[in-house]
């Protein structure tokens, strides 16, 4: 795929299934996570990789902040319980803030995102699907706690990752025109 068609028709996918990318496919997802542009090389970033039986265990993670939330309705519950099985695999990106005189924390969150992006873009290229969600979950302490990561840390998004179950048609283009000024 050349690269220009990838940057202008690149499209989420929420319609995922096993199998999730293994071998050479999975490593240069990554590798393309950790190719993003990065202030001063700090590395801003870290992912957590969850797929088959911790698919469940996260599943347990999102329940139990829910209901620490103080939420007992069985329907909200019971879908809760089911968002990680939305994919094969989640790679969960969170930041992994330096001390920096020159690079504050917005800019290596936005690192962190850039390597979300970069990281769906390589999926989309080796033929899978992805969609990077966040929601309440991915700010709520109790789930950070769950997957090991730092309270002081933010999680930029779960990148949910797979082969796509349904060839969604092309969106078509935003208009620019309101978006861009030559100064
Ligand atoms: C930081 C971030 C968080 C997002 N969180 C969600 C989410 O929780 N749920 C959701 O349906 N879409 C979420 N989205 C939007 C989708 O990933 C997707 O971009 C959107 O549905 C538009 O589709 P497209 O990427 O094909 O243009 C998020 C996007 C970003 C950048």
């Amino acid at each position: 795929m050349e690269s220009i068609e990838l940057l202008l028709n690149r499209q989420s996918n929420p319609a995922l299934a096993a199998p999730a990318p293994v071998g050479d496919d999975f490593t240069n997802i990554i590798k393309a996570g950790m190719r993003v542009p990065d202030h001063a090389g700090l590395i801003p970033w870290h992912f957590t990789v969850v797929q088959g039986e911790a698919l469940a265990t996260l599943a347990n993670v999102f329940v139990d902040a829910v209901k620490a939330q103080g939420v007992t309705d069985e329907a909200k519950l019971q879908k809760t319980s089911k968002m990680p099985f939305r994919a094969p695999m989640i790679i969960v990106i969170s930041t992994k803030y330096q001390q920096h005189e020159k690079v504050p924390y917005k800019e290596q969150l936005i690192s962190a995102g850039c390597a979300a992006h970069a990281m769906q873009m390589a999926a989309y290229a080796l033929g899978f699907g992805a969609m990077w969600r966040t929601g309440d979950l991915a700010f709520n302490e109790d789930v950070k706690r769950g997957l090991n990561i730092s309270i002081e840390e933010d999680i930029a998004g779960f990148l949910y990752i797979g082969t796509p179950t349904k060839q969604l048609p092309t969106k078509p283009e935003k208009p620019f025109d309101d978006h861009v000024t030559f100064f």
